[in-house]
């Protein structure tokens, strides 16, 4: 028997996606979406547009679209905005970047991708040391400039007739910031912008006015951001859906998969390098060891928590994992992304893995934009607010509620997302347990 759904305010009008950042990722985001919309290339990688969704017993057959079930926006109703300190406007960055190709599907959607031209933008040397922009706002204070942010976000809303809107931060990684006093109360927060403070970084001016405007806010780096006790203090306040960080999407994300089958059959690990060649603006910035420190604290913390080294210490206690990510501009935007695994089994006995993912971070990243744009949506609507763990599968560094630890196991992280879809609407929740289809389990 299927339970209540939840009341979802329904999917009226337009939703604006705004970009922090129109680099690579964003704007093969949007060049996708109205390729897409032309019929001239397909969102593949994206659930909300290609997976189903099985509903109740195997028998009953019903898997639809999840598109079909829930009532998300259409891609004909999105529109896109974007800040960035670079001036370019989506062609030129989707040329600049050199993801797509130009006369496939670049020249072919011109009109449309000039008319995104990047806002003056909150940025700041001090946070992202390897990029230089001249498209940048002026302000005393920290808050001052969130306020120019918070008129942004108003303005746009009225000139593009958008009913709703969401943030996504694809802009560059900041350098690592710990958190600290100012990030543990609204209160403290709020006075760190009058005073300038160093640990308040443009990507939590962005999240606070974001959030400030009642709009959800999901971050696709791995900057702090609006991973703090204050900034979910307001969105709770405000009743407002959060969550990142940093996109799962290359090397993580196939770890994230096979570290799960070692743990499922007892193998143990010994050792896990990972090392990367990146030739994009992304791979540039990384390259400064303090925004490469963030990326690598989200890179290193999946194995901790899906092998758990303190419960099983025979097996993972003496793990030793190292991450490289080396700027190689030959490649672009083409990362390949090598893993060498030192395993052992039964007696002890050692073995070896290989893997050589020639990938395309950009390609890969897209669709988890329109996903999240959708999904954080979603969330607004069915009066989901604070963390949206549920969309961890998209992440990382998964954002939890406080006190509890994430679950990195990139199928956990599917079933939980689907069933959370079951759950919003009305649907049983489905366990695999299947005994009731045998003669055992039958009263
Ligand atoms: N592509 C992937 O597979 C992937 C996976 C995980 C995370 N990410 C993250 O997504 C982000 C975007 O990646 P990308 O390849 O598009 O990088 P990119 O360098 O091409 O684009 C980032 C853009 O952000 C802009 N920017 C920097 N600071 C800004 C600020 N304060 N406000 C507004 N804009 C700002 C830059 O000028 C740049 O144009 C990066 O942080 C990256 O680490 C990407």
């Amino acid at each position: 028997m299927a339970d209540q759904s939840r009341p979802i305010a329904p999917a009226t009008g337009k939703l604006g996606v705004l970009c922090v950042g129109l680099g690579a990722v964003a704007s093969t985001f949007v060049a996708g979406v109205e390729l897409a919309r032309r019929g001239k290339a397909k969102p593949f990688g994206s659930l909300t547009q290609m997976a189903t969704i099985r509903l109740g017993k195997r028998t009953e057959q019903r898997a639809p679209l999840i598109k079909d079930f829930l009532p998300l926006a259409r891609l004909e109703d999105l529109v896109f905005g974007a800040w960035d300190p670079i001036p370019d406007n989506a062609f030129e960055a989707a040329l600049k970047c050199g993801v797509l190709d130009k006369h496939e599907h670049v020249l072919p959607i011109r009109d449309f991708l000039e008319r995104i031209a990047p806002m003056p933008a909150v940025f700041d040397q001090h946070y992202v040391k390897r990029l230089q922009g001249s498209n940048v706002k002026q302000g005393k204070t920290k808050r001052e400039l969130a306020e120019a942010l918070r008129k942004d976000i108003r303005d746009f809303k009225a000139k593009q007739g958008c009913d709703r809107l969401v943030v996504v931060w694809c802009a560059s990684t900041e350098i690592f910031i710990q958190p600290g006093p100012t990030h543990e109360s609204l209160a403290a927060f709020e006075q760190a912008m009058d005073a300038n403070d160093r640990s308040i970084a443009p990507s939590m001016l962005y999240a606070w006015a974001a959030i400030m405007e009642n709009v959800p806010f999901a971050n696709g780096a791995p900057n702090l951001t609006v991973d703090t006790p204050a900034l979910l203090e307001l969105a709770e306040q405000r009743r407002v859906a959060i969550g990142g960080k940093d996109f799962k999407t290359g090397q993580t994300m196939v770890k994230t998969v096979l570290s799960p089958m070692f743990k499922a059959r007892m193998l143990g690990v010994s050792g896990w390098y990972s090392t990367n060649i990146l030739g994009n603006r992304d791979g540039e910035v990384l390259d400064d060891p303090e925004s490469f420190k963030t990326k690598e604290e989200s890179k290193l913390g999946v194995l901790e928590y899906i092998l758990q080294p303190k419960m099983y210490p025979e097996l993972y206690g003496e793990l030793y994992h190292k991450v490289r990510i080396n700027y190689y501009p030959p490649r672009g935007d083409n990362k390949e992304g090598w893993d060498n695994i030192d395993i052992f089994g039964w007696c002890g006995y050692p073995m070896q893995i290989k893997v050589d993912f020639l990938c395309r971070d950009s390609i890969l990243a897209a669709p988890l934009v329109l996903d999240l744009a959708l999904f954080f949506d979603l969330a607004q609507r069915a009066g989901f607010s604070g963390v949206q763990e549920w969309l961890s599968f998209y992440f990382k560094s998964p954002q939890v509620a406080p006190g509890l630890y994430p679950e990195h196991d990139l199928f956990i992280q599917h079933t939980k997302l689907k069933n959370t879809l079951r759950y919003l609407m009305g649907e049983e929740q489905i366990t695999h347990l299947g005994v009731e289809y045998y003669e055992y389990g039958k009263e």
